[in-house]
């Protein structure tokens, strides 16, 4: 017995020595491949101050003088120098990678749990750590901190999409003046947004993070906001940079695209940008083009961004992005995020051998120290972790009712007051803010849409309710969400209910009005489907026909709300309800913001950043984009190998994807191949009308000027958008049939009033890209000027000849 004893002791101790040990190379594997737990340092507490002529300054190297980049009456470009020309070529390369992901998970005296990235700090010098933190939609930093009582919320603007709705750049531009502040008094340095991929095709999971199917809009958007958060010291990071347009494998995805389709669709919303607002940072994409990874591509990351482009800021890779550290040095990408020691044991060693050259190094280390100059924490700013989130969810609520699109209005909307309404769907309860994954916020709240209405002193109705209620206590798991990584592996689709005739026909009787809310959740780390997400599942389509029928034989009426993030299939039901509102993923205060726009407190004014089409298949893109919706598979993405795969093994839509339909994406394809859609681009409605008149078009040096009136020929006050087209008559070459070259949103015009606004195009925008001299070209001759509401509904034209 003791004997048999003693063996199974053996075998257990053996076995634990076992898994210790994998443990232990497992830990140490990950460890030197992936991370570097560097721990982040406070410099403030060690630096004298240092008084000259009254002058306050701080004497960060302590040598006792004052140093040129100590003092900050210096231009920065002359304390950079000096920083650098005081730098050990070992501490320049440590700055050209991150600490790994030791602040976001709290490590260190300064860290800032849920920042996912820092600059390191280098003591020596005084040089303070920063941080970077996601995103889009609002920060995303954790928002309870072990062994403090307080909480460190965050606020959830609408997604960018919604954003992009308002087509208002002015409103937007404030959106990113609250995010800046929220970022600066949570001592964030580096907004990772905003996000302006292209939206290529309607299922990529990440489109709620980025504004549009055209890159004009989205680069309008996007400089608005770059500007708005900048305006504050803080930075941002221009993403994903470039044609990262699907998240099916995107770490390893290979795009294969034309010059053409990359500089007139993907590239000219980042080209807008940095001309517009000269972000900090641009992160680049994770994804390969044209056979290699875009972080390792200099003719994009230098050639055309720096040189081309005159970009001034740094380019950070996406997390754990890029593959040969020192050639994404030399290609431009100037900082590894998050950092591995990994990539620093390759730097060191390329410096060491002089396939990385201390020249390189110091381009790259030149600019990362101009960020630390200009950034908060250099200028020892103190923040007071206690931003207005009062304030800021008021601007949240603004900004969301001005990006909601009115689809549909058959005499319904707005609602009169204090009606008994009856909510229908899950999602009228259990409102969605955004979207998931980096772009998620951790919010304080979510104002739901019963939420919302009862604010608004409607009545709830209580049977619809109940209904709710009890679907919720019988399938409790369906209604659990998670939050960052979690929610990758385990996304949360919104749960979805059915209604009886019986119970159909008591909320009927017991209502004036029934609100059906349609929801959708996507996020990082996968793309949607068509079954049941794009397109409406069964339960869905017969809740909204059933619906729809009890109600109008009563002779009440039915609203769809729909509470997305991306596009989905509308051609098919749009027919049965009364009005249907676009509301999207519409931020913390979303329930508020609905109700002002149904009771009409607010005119609504937000127009369509995309086309809605009648089938999936109607997108040209549709030939070559991954339609399974796999999402992240982290093992492979540990330890696959990124060389490349031999032709015969590579699969289409996974390791690389076609972009058969160069230049048409969106609209661009729609017009051209005279397809119907369900709602165009730059469709949406309001409660009142407006007349366009009095076109003039001219052309003044090298600039086209629009002039029209527009005047609310309705009863009630509202927001145009004035959208500018052009179209080249006669084209030689295949063009599309129209571009938006330019918008305006008006200000809210009383009924009968009229403004004549004036828009700019540059000529050179009419430019194509021509592959065969590799350069924009302008044809000459005549382009009609469209001016409308919407791509598909222009009021006025007029032509103009181009000579030169
Ligand atoms: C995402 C980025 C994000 C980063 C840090 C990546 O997986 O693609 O958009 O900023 O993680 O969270």
């Amino acid at each position: 017995m003791k004997k048999r004893l003693r063996i199974f002791f053996k075998i257990l101790g053996g076995v634990i020595l076992l898994i210790v040990l994998i443990g232990l190379s497992g830990w140490w594997y990950i460890n030197s491949t992936f991370l570097s737990f560097e721990k982040d340092y406070d410099v403030k507490n060690e630096i004298k101050q240092l008084n000259i002529n009254g002058y306050s300054f701080l004497d960060r190297n302590g040598n006792g003088r004052l140093d040129i980049y100590e003092d900050d009456r210096k231009s920065i470009d002359e304390r950079v120098e000096d920083l650098l020309s005081q730098m050990t070529l070992e501490e320049k390369i440590h700055i050209l990678k991150g600490s790994g992901m030791s602040s976001s998970l709290g490590i260190g005296n300064t860290a800032i749990p849920g920042a996912v990235g820092t600059i390191v700090p280098t003591p020596r010098l005084g040089i303070p750590t920063i941080y970077l933190s996601d995103g889009p939609a609002g920060l995303r930093i954790k928002p309870k901190r072990k062994g403090e009582d307080r909480t460190y919320y965050c606020t959830a603007f609408p997604i960018a999409t919604l954003l992009s709705s308002t087509w208002n750049t002015d409103l937007v531009n404030k959106v990113g003046v609250a995010m800046g502040t929220e970022a600066k008094e949570y001592g964030i340095d580096v907004i990772l947004g905003p996000g302006v991929n292209i939206h290529r095709h309607p299922l990529c999971g990440r489109n709620f993070e980025y504004y549009s199917e055209d890159p004009v809009l989205t680069g309008f958007i996007g400089a608005a906001m770059v500007n708005g958060i900048e305006s504050k010291g803080i930075g941002t990071s221009v993403k994903h940079f470039v044609a990262n347009n699907q998240e099916t494998d995107r770490n390893f995805n290979d795009v294969i695209v034309s010059d053409r389709a990359m500089r007139e669709i993907y590239l000219k919303g980042f080209e807008i940008i940095v001309k517009k607002s000269q972000p900090w940072t641009i992160m680049s994409s994770y994804n390969k083009v044209n056979g290699s990874y875009v972080p390792e591509k200099k003719d994009l990351l230098t050639d055309i961004l720096r040189e081309e482009w005159k970009y001034e800021g740094l380019v950070m890779s996406d997390w754990f992005g890029g593959y040969n550290a020192p050639h994404m040095i030399a290609a431009g990408n100037d900082l590894l995020e998050p950092g591995t020691n990994k990539q620093w044991k390759a730097l060191r060693k390329a410096a060491k051998n002089g396939t990385l050259s201390e020249k390189e190094i110091n381009i790259s280390a030149r600019r990362i120290l101009k960020l630390i100059i200009q950034s908060q924490k250099m200028k020892n700013y103190v923040y007071n972790n206690n931003p207005n989130l009062t304030v800021h969810a008021k601007i949240s609520r603004q900004l969301a009712t001005e990006g909601m699109v009115l689809l549909k209005n058959t005499q319904t909307l707005p609602l009169s007051d204090s009606q008994n309404i009856a909510l229908l769907g899950i999602t009228s309860y259990d409102f969605i803010a955004g979207g998931t994954g980096s772009g998620d916020v951790n919010e304080a709240y979510t104002v739901s849409l019963e939420e919302g209405l009862r604010n608004a002193g409607y009545i709830i109705n209580e049977k619809a309710k109940q209904i709710f209620e009890e679907h919720k206590a019988n399938h409790k798991e369906e209604f659990k969400k998670n939050k960052g990584l979690k929610s990758v592996i385990f996304p949360y689709l919104p749960p979805k209910i059915t209604y009886t005739e019986k119970e159909l026909k008591e909320i009927v009787a017991s209502s004036d009005l029934g609100i059906i809310t349609i929801g959708r959740n996507s996020g990082e780390g996968g793309d949607r489907v068509e079954k049941d997400d794009f397109l409406l599942s069964d339960k869905e389509q017969s809740m909204i026909n059933n619906v729809c029928e009890a109600f109008q034989t009563a002779g009440k009426k039915v609203i769809v709300v729909l509470n997305i993030g991306g596009v989905i299939e509308t051609a098919s039901w749009k027919s049965k309800p009364d009005a249907i509102l676009l509301a999207w993923q519409s931020g913390q205060e979303g329930g508020n913001s609905v109700v002002d726009v149904l009771k009409g407190k607010v005119n609504p004014s937000g127009r369509l950043p995309m086309t809605f089409p009648i089938n999936l298949k109607d997108h040209a893109s549709n030939a070559n984009f991954p339609l399974d919706g796999e999402s992240i598979d982290f093992i492979k993405l540990a330890f696959a190998s990124r060389e490349e795969k031999p032709e015969d093994k590579k699969i289409k839509n996974k390791d690389y994807t076609n972009y058969e339909e160069g230049i048409y994406v969106g609209y661009r394809h729609f017009d051209k191949a005279k397809l119907e859609v369900s709602y165009p681009f730059g469709y949406g409605l309001s409660y009142t009308t407006f007349d366009y008149s009095d076109l003039n078009v001219i052309l003044q040096n090298d600039t086209i000027k629009v002039m029209i009136t527009v005047t609310n020929s309705g009863s009630q006050a509202g927001k145009e958008v004035v959208q500018v087209y052009t179209s080249k008559v006669d084209s030689k070459i295949d063009r599309p049939v129209k571009e938006l070259k330019t918008f305006i949103k008006t200000k809210n015009l009383q009924s009968d009033e009229s403004i004549t606004v004036m828009l700019s195009i540059p000529v050179s925008e009419l430019s194509y890209w021509s592959e065969n001299d590799s350069k924009w070209e302008l044809e000459k001759g005549t382009y009609q000027i469209q001016v409308g509401s919407s791509s598909r509904d222009i009021k006025l034209s007029e032509n103009i000849e181009i000579v030169q």
